[in-house]
């Protein structure tokens, strides 16, 4: 796929360097905050062994993944740094209304084809596991095309807009990002349904992968699941599915692939995950004066200068024991 979608390759790694900030910007403040591994080989290991459980982190992991892959690729197309796609030129002009598309849509169809093709290509088998993978990566995928927006733009004569243009832009990836984090709070504990993956749709029960390019269109994977807890509802399409109790991330653990929170920094007065006690999960915390250097007292100069001072002040930093 790479080598037939030259350029593609940036468009990748650029989607993977913006999971990964997504992901930490998300979750700075959680015991969980997204750690990468340094020496990254093989497949997965970035995101280290947490990829092994099936729990609640893994599925955000998935989903803003395959979501950041559509993202890249869908900009790339429009940018017109890809040979295989453009922008997207298939919007009809609105018969009752008094603008008309034009200009340059972003590509999320393609984006969208390209990062199930690629994404979900990693995934085989056919148990709970690759269900709940190819169902995360999908929720991903669909928090991108469905907050597309429409984008619009005036000619004529000083600003008349006699003519009305529009065309599609894709959502901002930190909009991305708070949706999934939204979801990851409210993700659904599953399992498989007791009819298994046969009774609504055809998902994931036939060995050849180039058939799931089109698996959007036929029914949702989310029918393959049922809730844990039988007095919650199913999850839907844009649900984020787990099926692992995550790992305790207070401690370290090689085994479990966490890190522990010894040395984050937390917030002494804070109640919430961020505060010292929760982060440092009832251990001690430090406390250490740092020097913080800011740009202040600034003024302004006509034209067009601003002129500040650099002031010190001192403030106390804590960290988990
Ligand atoms: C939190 O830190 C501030 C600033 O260092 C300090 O004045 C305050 O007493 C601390 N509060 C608690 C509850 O420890
Ligand atoms: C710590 O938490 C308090 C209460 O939530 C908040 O007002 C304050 O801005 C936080 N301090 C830092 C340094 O984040």
């Amino acid at each position: 796929m790479v080598r037939d979608n030259p350029g593609i390759l940036l468009a990748i790694s650029q989607a993977v360097k913006t999971a990964v900030t997504e992901c930490r910007y998300q979750f700075k403040d959680r015991r969980w905050n997204c750690p990468t591994m340094k020496n990254v080989q093989g497949p997965n290991s970035l995101f280290g062994k947490l990829l092994n459980t099936a729990c609640r982190e893994t599925s955000f992991i998935y989903a803003i993944t395959s979501a950041a892959v559509a993202h890249s690729v869908a900009r790339s197309c429009s940018e017109g740094s890809l040979e295989t796609c453009t922008c997207d030129y298939k919007y009809q002009r609105p018969s009752d209304e008094d603008w008309e598309w034009g200009g340059c849509s972003d590509n999320i169809a393609f984006g969208h084809r390209f990062s199930q093709k690629f994404v979900d290509a990693d995934e085989k088998g056919r148990d709970l596991r690759f269900m709940m993978n190819i169902h995360n990566n999908e929720v991903g995928r669909l928090t991108v095309s469905s907050d597309m927006r429409r984008e619009c733009k005036c000619h004529g004569m000083s600003g008349s807009c006699t003519i009305r243009t529009c065309w599609m832009r894709l959502p901002t990836f930190r909009s991305v990002g708070e949706f999934l984090k939204d979801r990851f709070d409210g993700a659904s504990r599953v399992a498989l349904r007791n009819e298994g993956v046969r009774g609504n749709s055809n998902r994931g029960d036939r060995g050849d992968r180039r058939d799931r390019g089109d698996r959007s269109d036929n029914g949702g994977t989310e029918a393959n699941f049922q809730p844990y807890n039988s007095n919650h509802k199913p999850p839907g399409p844009r649900d984020l599915v787990y099926f692992d109790d995550s790992p305790d991330f207070c401690v370290r653990n090689e085994r479990a692939g966490t890190l522990g929170t010894v040395g984050r920094e937390c917030n002494n007065t804070s109640l919430g995950v961020d505060g010292c006690d929760l982060m440092c999960c009832g251990r001690d915390y430090d406390g250490s004066q740092v020097r913080i250097k800011e740009r202040c007292s600034c003024t302004f100069h006509w034209c067009c200068k601003v002129k500040c001072q650099e002031c010190t002040s001192i403030r106390t930093v804590y960290r988990c024991q």
